[in-house]
C-alpha cells in the first residue's frame, strides 16, 4: 500500500512483505531524525541516516536473536490491535501479562513531535488527538484529564487480566512548574481501589541532560 503509493517502480515491491515493513520502519526513523537534525551539528542527510539507522537495527536485531538461542527462548504467536488504552479490543481476564508505558504526562506532545510520519501515514492527526492520553483539554484542565485517563487506562489493564497476571508499567516523573507530579505515587494509591492484589515500584535515575525527568519507575501491579 505504502509502498505502493511512494515508491510505484522500486525493486522493493518484491521483497517479502515482512522486509518491507522493516525497511519502512528504518526508512521513517530516518526521516525522523533528519527532520529533527537538519541544521544542527548533528545533521545529515536522509540517506545517511537511512544507512545509519539500518546498521543499528541490524546490530539490535543480532543481539535479540543471539540471546533468544542462547536461553533457548521459544517465541510466541503474535497479533497487533490496533485501539486505544483506554478502550482496550480484549476480553475481561484474557491477559497474562502487560508491559507498558504511558505517555509520562502532559509535558510531551506526541502528535506534533511525529507529524510529518503521521502525514506519511495516511493518519488523521485531528481525529487521534481526541484518543491521546495527556493531550486532551488546554491549560489545568490538560493535568486533569491526563490523570483521569491514566486512571482509566490502568483500570484497562486489571480488567483484561487474568487472575494473578502482572502488568508492569514504566513511568518517569516529570515537574510542572518545578513540582513532582508524582503519578508513580498514585498508580500505587489507586491500584489498592482497583483492587489489585499487590503493588510495588523500582525506582532507576535518570542520569544526564534531560532535567524534567529525574526518576523513572517500574511499577508492578498483580491481579
Ligand atoms: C512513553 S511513550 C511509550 C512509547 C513506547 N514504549 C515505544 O517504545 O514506542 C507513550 C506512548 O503512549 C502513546 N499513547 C497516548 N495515548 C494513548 C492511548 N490512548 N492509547 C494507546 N497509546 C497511547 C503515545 O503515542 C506514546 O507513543
Amino acid at each position: 500500500m505504502l509502498w505502493d503509493r511512494f515508491f510505484p517502480s522500486s525493486f522493493l515491491h518484491d521483497l517479502p512483505f515482512e522486509w518491507r515493513n522493516f525497511l519502512l520502519l528504518i526508512y521513517l526513523h530516518a526521516l525522523s531524525d533528519y527532520t529533527y537534525l537538519s541544521g544542527t551539528k548533528k545533521g545529515k542527510s536522509l540517506q545517511q541516516f537511512f544507512f545509519d539507522n539500518f546498521k543499528e537495527y541490524i546490530e539490535t536485531i543480532r543481539g535479540c536473536w543471539n540471546v533468544i538461542n542462547q536461553l533457548g527462548i521459544e517465541l510466541g504467536d503474535y497479533e497487533i490491535l490496533i485501539g486505544s488504552a483506554l478502550d482496550l479490543k480484549l476480553k475481561d481476564e484474557s491477559v497474562k501479562g502487560i508491559v507498558t508505558s504511558p505517555p509520562y504526562s502532559i509535558a510531551l506532545d506526541y502528535i506534533k513531535n511525529d507529524e510529518h510520519l503521521l502525514n506519511y501515514l495516511g493518519v488523521d492527526i485531528g481525529e487521534l488527538r481526541n484518543h491521546m492520553i495527556g493531550l486532551k483539554g488546554r491549560g489545568k484542565d490538560r493535568l486533569v484529564l491526563y490523570e483521569r485517563d491514566l486512571k482509566r487506562s490502568i483500570e484497562e489493564m486489571f480488567r483484561v487480566l487474568e487472575p494473578n497476571g502482572w502488568a508492569i508499567v514504566v513511568l518517569g516523573d516529570i515537574s510542572i512548574n518545578g513540582s513532582r507530579t508524582n503519578f508513580n505515587k498514585k498508580i500505587i494509591e489507586w491500584s489498592k481501589d482497583i483492587e489489585f492484589e499487590d503493588a510495588w515500584q523500582l525506582e532507576r535515575a535518570i542520569l544526564g541532560g534531560f532535567a524534567k525527568l529525574r526518576f523513572e519507575y517500574l511499577i508492578f501491579l498483580k491481579k
